[in-house]
């Protein structure tokens, strides 16, 4: 059995990362620490040389946990006074969120072009705005199918919080941001820089977890505009013993984002080249092809696999392990999400079995 649901990769991170982290090991003074404010400009250099984003590196919060208990503190912080809406199908943390929050939400269909220029999901926009919402959640680019929004539905996004209840908050979590596949001209659209005038009402969240595969050593960063909803979500950490920083947390960030751009890019060569491998190989049954990160999504009929059952009929048919898309709201039922970030081997057996279906 091959595994290809979990959303890490079985590649190794950058020698710089390993090689700081051994560094401060060694040391073997583990006390409490102090945030060291220079990890905000480095952020903030980071966004501009990646994404050419001037982010104010006072807005930046170094926070020493992961993206996903971020986001259930921010919602803590955030107390919507409307529904809090994401699309569907979208990564089946922001529904997990909300369920422990005791939060409301409600799915918001992504429209489905197919093939051509139009092919691909699409932000139904007017539908978010018309719903009013007191929060947006978005994975940007998309948790599962890759799809990098455009600035204009991210304005629009913007716009919509902006006219809806008092403080109203478009969330979008980047963690896949800094794996924007080159070669097709996209520029990531950072949210904060995306919403221009409306800045003040977005979250911007994104981690070096997915980009360097440091997941299991938790830390993310939030880029928060609005001061007074930085004061809040600092009063929320403070209550569970949450302060910004964190000992091996900020060595890891802190490497990865001075020194990880030469790695990054030669991750990214070896995950283009993967993905046009399996979307020549799968082309119909790839419904939006991914123009970032390491996830495809498939539809499982166009594989000629059952509806219903498809995942385990993957798995005994080719032993290949892939996540569910019903994990991903109601729009994901009859979809699979693969991980295509493999060694050049693996991938090789993996594109072998799916060629058998
Ligand atoms: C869009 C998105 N946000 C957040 C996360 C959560 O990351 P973590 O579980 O490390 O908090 C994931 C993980 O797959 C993700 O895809």
């Amino acid at each position: 059995m091959i595994a290809l649901g979990l959303a890490d990769m079985d590649l190794p991170g950058p020698p710089a990362v390993a090689g700081a982290l051994a560094a401060r090991a060694a040391h073997r003074a583990y006390g409490y620490t102090l945030c060291d404010p220079r990890g905000r400009d480095l952020v903030a250099r980071w966004y501009r040389a990646r994404h050419s984003v001037d982010v104010d590196p006072d807005w930046v919060m170094l926070l020493p946990f992961s993206p996903r208990t971020a986001l259930r503190l921010l919602l803590a912080a955030l107390d919507p006074a409307g529904p809090v809406l994401f699309p569907s199908p979208e990564w089946g943390g922001f529904a997990a969120i909300c369920r422990a929050a005791g939060v409301a939400w409600q799915e918001v269909p992504l429209v489905l072009g197919r093939g051509g220029e139009a092919g691909g999901y699409r932000l139904p926009t007017e539908e978010f705005g018309r719903r009013r919402p007191g929060v947006i959640m978005l994975s940007n680019p998309h948790n599962p199918s890759g799809r990098v929004w455009t600035r204009a539905e991210i304005r629009a996004l913007a716009e919509a919080v902006a006219d809806g209840p008092p403080g109203a908050v478009l969330v979008s979590d980047e963690v896949h941001g800094d794996l924007l596949h080159p070669g097709r001209g996209l520029r990531q659209p950072v949210a904060v820089d995306a919403a221009g005038d409306l800045a003040r009402y977005t979250v911007t969240l994104n981690s070096v977890g997915k980009t360097f595969n440091s997941s299991g050593l938790p830390s993310c960063f939030a880029v928060v505009p609005d001061p007074g909803l930085r004061e809040r979500l600092t009063g929320v950490m403070a209550g569970f013993g949450l302060w910004e920083g964190g000992l091996f947390e900020q060595v890891v960030q802190q490497a990865a984002l001075r020194s990880g751009g030469p790695w990054l890019d030669a991750l990214l060569a070896h995950l283009v080249t993967a993905r046009d491998r399996l979307t020549g190989l799968l082309g119909d049954a790839v419904p939006s092809p991914p123009e970032a990160s390491y996830l495809l999504w498939l539809e499982a009929a166009a594989l000629g696999l059952p509806v219903t059952g498809a995942r385990t009929a993957l798995l005994e048919r080719c032993g290949l392990e892939v996540t569910d898309g019903a994990d991903f709201g109601a729009a994901g039922k009859g979809f699979l999400r693969l991980n295509f970030a493999l060694p050049g081997p693996l991938l090789d057996t993996v594109l072998g079995r799916l060629s058998l279906l």
